[in-house]
């Protein structure tokens, strides 16, 4: 007598539920999954107790002829796919044939559908077991009733959290199909009330606000980009909103929902240098790449994906989502809501203000990427000699409005729809900032001899810091001899401007380094470019000349974010006419 038994399918059925449905909101997915592959326009969800008591959803789908329900109900029966070469870019959220009966096997079932109006079948599974299908009158569609899930397993049941706990979970499962699918009507009730009604919308930002509110669907930030055979896109928060509202995640590749943790890393990371450390942006998200290269049958419950070659899709998504900062209007970091651009800057056409058209300041360096003038440098007297070439700065056609300096710490200038202020040293950070990420990235950058070397004598800990990132600082220009124990000799130093204090930068660049403030995302040359940057940077009350001011602008609008600092807070405030016009009562 052999010791292996093949186990009745009633017992595989309830094996398989543990993968597929662990507590209801599983079976909300599932359920709306199977209808909108139905082809559903409409589709209506009834919960009980969070879905503990009750589960119901109706499609106005296909349905099912009455041949077709007890194959639907048995393991393996699907209509999806035929062969193992469909699961290559299969299309429909289902394909394993299992969903149905894994349901039924935990719970007081119910289906009822019609293939075609009038006539249609109703079929009772309890225990595993079917009863006799009846006939029904009822339209074309499919009810599926899930009672007392987990009635029969009570170490399952055990495992349910509260109704309300159970129901969030739903709402959530809910949610991520009604993003990929914003074209299907849904409507949720709970516990006989009516609590959520979404009507059939042609974007992703309009489901949102049918969800979320127009407000916060309007402050997202649209995502469209294609790179090679990846295209993103979708909504991601405003760097100035991460962190004031609850995160939200929302990922779907080729249509799918599933978490991805590479994929939200990503988006992470093209928030660098834009949000504080520690918090983390809201988005919502679709990824589109050929079926072959994502495989879907790689989790039970189809949470997840794998993807062929991860790290282009990563890098696409990031780049995608760094574009959609890029172009970001600022104005909406302190609550005005306007199309003010920085990047698509256009001039009054107004003879009240005059507009220049400059070709970059020659006569004023202070912040173009060429070389300095020997002279007057903010080092000592010394005598400089170019180390590296500087590189032209590349003329700006754009043009420049008539710029003011006020308490010398902004730059303020007329635009169109407003008043625009510039807080000098934030944009000087931002500016240096990516140049010197640049530098480190590729090459050295242009340097100046010191005639009279520095001496610098360290502290343990800085000279730790200094250690560390030696080969950054030397490709900034920070050429330096180590001269025994903590002293340093520092023979050539960076020219970012006329007013640079090498010695201080270098000194306070060590002595913020020893405790790491800056975004813990960030790569480590990112952030010693922020520290630099932040340490060369003018300051608030350096007052700058004409010239200054406006190559200072034309280098913030050649930076890829130019509406935020590196520590994630605004370089521009844009107060419109209407602000102004409501302040003084003229609205
Ligand atoms: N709401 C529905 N309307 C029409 N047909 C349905 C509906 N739900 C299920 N079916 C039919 O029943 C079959 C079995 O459904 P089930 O969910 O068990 O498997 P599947 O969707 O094919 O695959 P998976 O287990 O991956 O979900 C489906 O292939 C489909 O033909
Ligand atoms: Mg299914």
């Amino acid at each position: 007598m052999p010791v292996i038994s093949i186990l009745p399918s009633s017992v595989a059925d309830q094996i398989a539920a543990g993968e597929v449905v662990e507590r209801p909101s599983s079976v909300v997915k599932e359920l709306l999954e199977n209808a909108i592959d139905a082809g559903a326009t409409v589709i209506d969800v009834w919960l009980e107790d969070g879905g503990r008591k009750l589960i119901r959803v109706s499609d106005d789908g296909s349905g099912m002829s009455a041949e077709d329900v007890p194959l639907a109900l048995a393991r393996h029966g699907t209509s999806k796919i035929r062969k193992a070469a469909d699961l290559v870019g299969v299309a429909t959220f289902g394909f394993r044939g299992e969903a149905l009966p894994a349901i039924a096997s935990v719970s007081q079932f119910e289906i009822q559908t019609a293939a075609t109006d009038g006539e249609g079948t109703s079929t009772k599974v309890l225990g595993g077991h079917i009863a006799p299908a009846e006939r029904i009158a009822r339209r074309r569609g499919t009810t599926v009733t899930v009672g007392q899930l987990f009635y029969n397993i009570p170490a399952r049941l055990k495992f349910l959290r509260s109704a309300r706990s159970e129901w969030r979970s739903a709402v959530e499962a809910l949610t991520a199909l009604a993003l990929t699918h914003p074209g299907v009507r849904i409507h949720l009730s709970h516990d006989g009330k009516s609590s959520l009604t979404l009507p059939p919308v042609s974007s992703i930002r309009s489901r949102l606000a049918a969800i979320w509110g127009g407000r916060y669907a309007e402050d997202l930030l649209d995502v469209d980009d294609v790179a090679g055979p990846v295209h993103t896109s979708g909504l991601v928060q405003r760097p100035a909103d991460v962190g004031t509202s609850a995160r939200r995640v929302f990922l779907s590749v080729n249509g799918r929902a599933v978490r991805d943790a590479g994929i939200a890393r990503a988006v992470e990371a093209a928030y660098r240098s834009t949000i504080v450390a520690g918090v983390r942006p809201s988005f919502f998200l679709n990824v589109t790449l050929p079926a072959e290269a994502v495989d879907v049958n790689v989790h039970p419950a189809k949470a997840e994906v794998r993807f062929r070659d991860r790290w282009t899709v990563e890098r696409a998504v990031e780049t995608a989502v760094r574009r959609a900062l890029g172009t970001l209007d600022s104005a909406a970091s302190l609550g005005f809501r306007s199309s003010f651009s920085f990047r698509t800057f256009e001039p009054l056409p107004n003879p009240g203000s005059e507009i220049l058209r400059p070709q970059v300041d020659r006569d004023s360096p202070l912040f173009a990427d060429g070389p300095v003038p020997a002279g007057n440098g903010g080092v000592r007297q010394a005598e400089y000699e170019n180390v590296a070439a500087g590189q032209e700065v590349a003329a700006a056609a754009q043009p420049i409005p008539i710029l003011f300096q006020l308490r010398r710490t902004y730059i303020g200038f007329e635009h169109e729809d407003g008043l625009v202020l510039i807080d000098q040293h934030s944009a000087h950070e931002r500016v240096l900032y990516e140049q010197f990420v640049r530098t480190l990235e590729s090459g050295a950058a242009p340097a100046q001899r010191l005639l009279l070397p520095l001496t610098l004598h360290l502290g343990p800990a800085e000279g730790e810091a200094f250690d560390e990132n030696r080969e950054y600082l030397e490709r900034l220009g920070f050429e330096v001899e180590g001269f025994g124990g903590h002293t340093l000799i520092v023979n050539t130093v960076p020219m970012p401007h006329p007013r640079f204090d090498a010695e201080r930068c270098l000194r306070e660049t060590l002595d913020s380094l020893t405790g790491d403030r800056v975004a813990g995302t960030a790569a480590k040359h990112e952030r010693l470019a922020a520290t630099v940057a932040c340490k060369a940077a003018i300051k608030a009350g350096d007052e700058l000349s004409q010239g200054e001011m406006r190559s200072l602008f034309a280098a913030l609008r050649d930076t890829t974010l130019p509406a935020h600092d590196v520590h994630g807070r605004s370089t521009i405030v844009h107060l419109t006419w209407d602000e102004v016009e409501r302040r003084f009562g003229r609205r």
